[in-house]
């Protein structure tokens, strides 16, 4: 089974194992982190569920949407490493991804 890295507001980090198939907002949300509130349930309408993504990761990563995009944008804390947690699939090829809950806006 794939893992994740989170890196949650404190600094302090933590393992999770990933199933494929679940994003790693579910992923967060699974593992008790409630400091990612993920308002819109995966909808991508919301951005509560913003990470930072390690950038040794990011041309693993999907595009961004323009959905995506236009949520970030809405981000004060938004930067070159910032994705919707929602939008990113956990797969094998992914273990190991780290990611750090951004900000609350
Ligand atoms: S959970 Fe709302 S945009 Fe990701």
């Amino acid at each position: 089974m794939a893992e994740l890295i989170v890196v949650t507001r404190d600094g302090s980090e933590h393992m999770l194992a990933a199933s494929d198939g679940l994003s790693v907002m579910e992923v967060i949300r699974d593992g008790g982190f409630d400091e990612l509130l993920a308002l819109c349930g995966g909808c991508c309408s919301c951005a509560t569920c913003h990470v930072y993504v390690d950038r040794a990761f990011s041309d693993r990563l999907p595009a961004v949407s323009d959905d995506e995009n236009d949520l970030l944008d809405g981000s004060t804390h938004r930067d070159d490493r910032s994705r919707l947690s929602c939008q990113l699939v956990m797969t094998e090829a992914l273990s190991g991804l780290r990611v750090s809950i951004a900000p609350e806006d």
